[in-house]
């Protein structure tokens, strides 16, 4: 099929964002920018367009998808709401959090891959919201990436993986966070982390709410294991060069770097702005001077090292706070758990 292509603020927003719609009504698929990444979106209480979207992005059908609401209320029509969700939208929607709900019947099978539970999200983004609103229904969306490939956060990098799989991109240029939102379970004493996004522990708990981290979110995935939230358990955000996550400071991960460069081959480093002149001998991947720069350009920069064809990755760890953990949390996934240490190694 051909993708059509519209490019938000470019005037014609008004014509874009009802052709988007209808297109959505009519069980096709459109990727639109967020505040977190690009979403994948077909009509969430739709069984086909939950279909066509697993089959776009080549996802297997168990991995449940986020439904996307114009206004926090609007959950009301489908999901189960509670005083905590109430309170939690009250605080942070629109903005980074999805919060699982239990569905009503309305919400197919196909679009909670079989739970009987529903992932909710407001996003902050004008255009995403424009859409929904257009559409008239809720708009289930996963990022719009091919399965496995890095989240996509530019409408080019939706192009790169979608094109010819989609009825349309809705370009609205790079997103602000970079890395999908905040996923949490509601327990009977607060709330649980799934999956940290920008919305953080931190902050959640500065709102007065008993938080728990889920134990997979600072642990590579494991064969046979069942995290509840089931996104977790794929092979995720995999560069196609192998990406090793060295556990010590920046010379180790030079001596790591180096050490693989005098095997052959195209070594790829993460590094901050002000450790680029260390790094000179390498294709250097500018993570900025914060976490937060890191956060919005680490999918970025994995589809950079693709396209320089670098043959391998090497990175440090972040740390696990605020939106370090977030960071933490794709860039293990990214890696597979490959993480070295080369202490050892270094005093031979
Ligand atoms: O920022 C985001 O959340 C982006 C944008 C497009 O909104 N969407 C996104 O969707 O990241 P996706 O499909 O790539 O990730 C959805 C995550 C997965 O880890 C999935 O397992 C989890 O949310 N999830 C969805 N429904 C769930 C449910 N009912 N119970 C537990 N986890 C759920
Ligand atoms: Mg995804």
């Amino acid at each position: 099929m051909e993708t059509k292509y519209y490019k938000i603020g470019s005037g014609d927003d008004c014509a874009a964002f009802a052709e988007a719609g209808e297109i959505i009504c009519r069980g096709g698929l459109v990727a639109f920018p967020t505040e977190t990444v690009y979403g994948l979106g077909g009509n969430a209480l739709c069984a086909e367009s939950a279909r066509r979207i697993y089959e776009a992005k080549g996802r297997p059908g168990d991995n449940p998808l986020i439904v996307h609401v114009a206004d926090p209320v609007d959950a009301g029509d489908f999901a189960g709401v509670n005083g905590v969700y109430g309170e939690l939208s009250r605080l942070f929607m629109p903005g980074p959090l999805t919060v699982i709900l239990p569905k009503k019947d309305i919400v197919p099978d196909e679009t909670t891959g079989g739970l009987p539970t529903v992932a909710v999200r407001c996003p902050s983004n004008p255009a995403a919201r424009a859409l929904i609103e257009a559409a008239g229904v809720p708009i289930a969306a996963p990022s719009a990436n091919l399965s496995g490939r890095p989240s996509p956060t530019s409408a080019a990098h939706v192009a790169a993986d979608l094109d010819g799989r989609i009825d349309m991109i809705l370009d609205g240029g790079e997103c602000e966070i970079g890395l999908e939102s905040t996923v949490i379970a509601v327990t009977p004493d607060g709330v649980n982390v799934l999956r940290p996004g920008a919305v953080t522990p931190e902050m959640l708990r500065q709102a007065g709410f008993e938080v728990s981290v889920a134990e997979a979110v600072t642990r590579p995935d494991r064969a046979g294991d069942h995290p509840a939230s089931p996104g977790m358990k794929y092979k995720h955000y995999a560069p196609r060069a192998p990406l090793t996550l060295v556990d010590g400071d920046r010379d180790d991960l030079l001596f790591a770097a180096s050490r693989a460069k005098t095997k052959g081959g195209r070594v790829a480093v993460m590094c901050s702005t002000d450790d680029l002149p260390f790094f000179a001998d390498f294709i250097v991947l500018d993570t900025g001077r914060s976490d937060g720069e890191y956060a919005h350009r680490f999918f970025s920069l994995l589809r950079k090292a693709d396209n320089l064809k670098a043959e391998a990755i090497f990175a440090g760890l972040p740390s696990t706070d605020g939106i370090s953990l977030a960071l933490y949390n794709r860039i293990i996934r990214s890696a597979g758990g490959n993480v070295i240490s080369v202490r050892r190694d270094k005093e031979k």
